[in-house]
């Protein structure tokens, strides 16, 4: 083993958490390394995750699109194939040119990229399991942990990534599936549902919970998002729970029973996929080297300034605490530099978008009405649906509506709910409201531009105090 000089900080993990880290402190002068084993930088989100999955949905909305969307628009074409080996390979190639960019960022700002695994020696020292052989020992000042998360295993199913799949085999089958079901309804399940369900594959959800989307999805929205999924051909089991599943037959038998107290049943399919929620990854960490615990969910315990308690250690991303997003981590990597380089950062956890990238795309910001109603706290609603705003009639793609929910003393933003074209986009305006501590009253009286889907987003808001112009 080698020792290298001493670090300012040494980062565990590639990801977006830790890559932003890097080039950010990389830009604060400091002497930074970032240890990664995966190969590539980017983590779970450029390699498996945000990037491939929203490259699959964007090119199976184009075929599904081209394929059921084109004769009432005045467009007729002629054969149309699907390339699946091509659609996969463009995916692949967007996914490089992007995890080469971060490694080039990372060199841009001074940061040096060490490939390996990472484990604690002590409170100071990280040994690096080299990925071409060897080992090296690193100092650091301070240690970044930012390892990430991984799927949640279903009890029972073996994960092969062939035929019982997590999200990173269903962004890589090799054929499109007869039949696939999904274990879980939310973000994952949903968008992946969507892919497959587009490529012509016979798709049924099964979720545990009375709505999907996950957790945080206004409820009303939810209804209406399914109720537009289930049109395009995706068919849904709600308040059911995956029982079983035996993978010794030609197709994967679950047993499926309604959550209260419903007939069991049976489905057989070519997939399976598991999506119900990834678990923080510190497998291999070392943490019983220096004393760390994690809470009863495997995350590593912090304080609000990212401090393990061992106050040098610090810990961000998917691996604590909060919702698991890149952005999230994104906004984390930045704050948790300036905490250890100035003493002061900052991450509004109030005011973090998300967005599901099915089409129509469901996007939110703030509470939720079920939220609001569990706390007591009023508000007010304005909504205003798509098939009364002149741009998504024109584009054909009316389907959904904006919700806005305000509180009804101040008129202040307290949450937008979207479901519609355009959502994941229209949402930075929504999270910029709410991050400046806007009232309905300030969003609705600033000029849209006109046709715009954003039109939507104003008039839901007019409707929270007055009467909307155009419905
Ligand atoms: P990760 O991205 O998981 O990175 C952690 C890295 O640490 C990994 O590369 C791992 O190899 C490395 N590592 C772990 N242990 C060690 C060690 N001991 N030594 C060295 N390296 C180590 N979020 C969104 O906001 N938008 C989306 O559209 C979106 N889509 C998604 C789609 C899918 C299919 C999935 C699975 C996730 C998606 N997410 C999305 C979530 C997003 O990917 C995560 O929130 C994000 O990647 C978290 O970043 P992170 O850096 O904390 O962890
Ligand atoms: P999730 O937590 O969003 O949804 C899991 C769903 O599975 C829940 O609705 C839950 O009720 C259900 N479930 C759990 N056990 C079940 C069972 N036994 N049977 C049936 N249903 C069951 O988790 P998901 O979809 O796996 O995503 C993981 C993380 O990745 C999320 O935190 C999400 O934020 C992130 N992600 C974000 C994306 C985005 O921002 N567009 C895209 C994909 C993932």
């Amino acid at each position: 083993a080698s020792t290298s000089e001493e670090k300012d900080l040494i980062i565990i993990g590639g990801g977006v958490a830790g890559y932003i880290a890097a080039i950010k402190a990389g830009q604060e002068g400091m002497k930074v390394a970032c240890i990664e084993k995966r190969g590539t930088l980017g983590g779970t989100c450029l390699n498996v995750g945000c990037i491939p999955s929203k490259s699959l949905l964007n090119n199976s909305h184009l075929y599904h699109q081209i394929l059921h969307d084109t004769k009432n628009r005045g467009i007729e074409v002629g054969e149309v194939k699907l390339n699946l080996q091509n659609f996969m390979k463009a995916k692949d190639t967007s996914v490089n040119s992007l995890t080469k960019g971060v490694e080039f960022l990372l060199k841009k700002n001074g940061a040096e990229y060490i490939k390996g695994t990472g484990s604690f020696i002590n409170e100071n020292e990280i040994k690096v399991d080299l990925n071409d052989g060897g080992e090296s020992v690193i100092r650091g000042k301070n240690i970044l942990i930012a390892t990430g998360s991984e799927a949640t295993p279903f009890p029972g199913l073996t994960v092969d990534e062939k035929r019982v799949v997590t999200s990173t085999g269903a962004i890589a089958l090799e054929k499109v599936p007869e039949t696939m079901t999904v274990i879980g309804g939310g973000i994952i399940g949903l968008e992946m549902a969507s892919v497959w369900s587009r490529l012509g594959a016979k798709v049924t959800v099964v979720e545990f919970l009375g709505q999907i989307g996950g957790p945080g999805m206004d409820t009303e929205i939810s209804k209406a998002s399914q109720k537009i999924l289930k049109k395009q051909g995706i068919e849904f089991k709600l308040n059911t729970k995956v029982v079983s599943g035996d993978t010794s037959g030609d197709l994967v038998k679950l047993e499926i029973d309604a959550a209260k107290g419903g007939k069991p049943e049976s489905i057989d399919s070519e997939v399976v996929l598991v999506a119900i929620g990834r678990r923080p990854y510190t497998q291999g960490l070392g943490l019983e080297n220096i004393g760390l615990e994690l809470d009863e969910r495997g995350r590593v315990i912090i304080d609000s300034e990212y401090r393990t308690k061992i106050p040098h250690i610090r810990c961000i991303g998917d691996v604590t605490f909060g919702p698991m997003l890149a952005h999230k981590a994104e906004e984390e990597g930045v704050a948790v530099v300036e905490y250890i380089a100035k003493g002061h950062g900052h991450v509004n956890y109030g005011c973090i978008p998300s967005v599901m990238y099915t089409h129509p795309e469901v996007a939110w910001v703030g509470q939720s009405e079920q939220d609001l109603k569990s706390q007591n706290i009023p508000y007010k609603i304005g909504t205003f649906p798509f098939s009364a705003n002149s741009r998504a009639k024109t584009n054909l793609d009316s389907d959904g509506l904006v919700k806005i929910l305000a509180d009804p003393e101040t008129d202040r933003l307290l949450g937008a709910h979207i479901v519609g074209p355009g959502a994941g986009e229209m949402i930075a305006e929504a999270t910029l409201a709410l991050e400046y501590g806007a009232s309905s009253e300030d969003i609705a009286r600033t000029c849209h531009a006109h046709p715009t889907l954003a039109e939507a987003f104003k008039e839901a808001a007019m409707a929270t105090y007055a009467k909307a112009l155009h419905f």
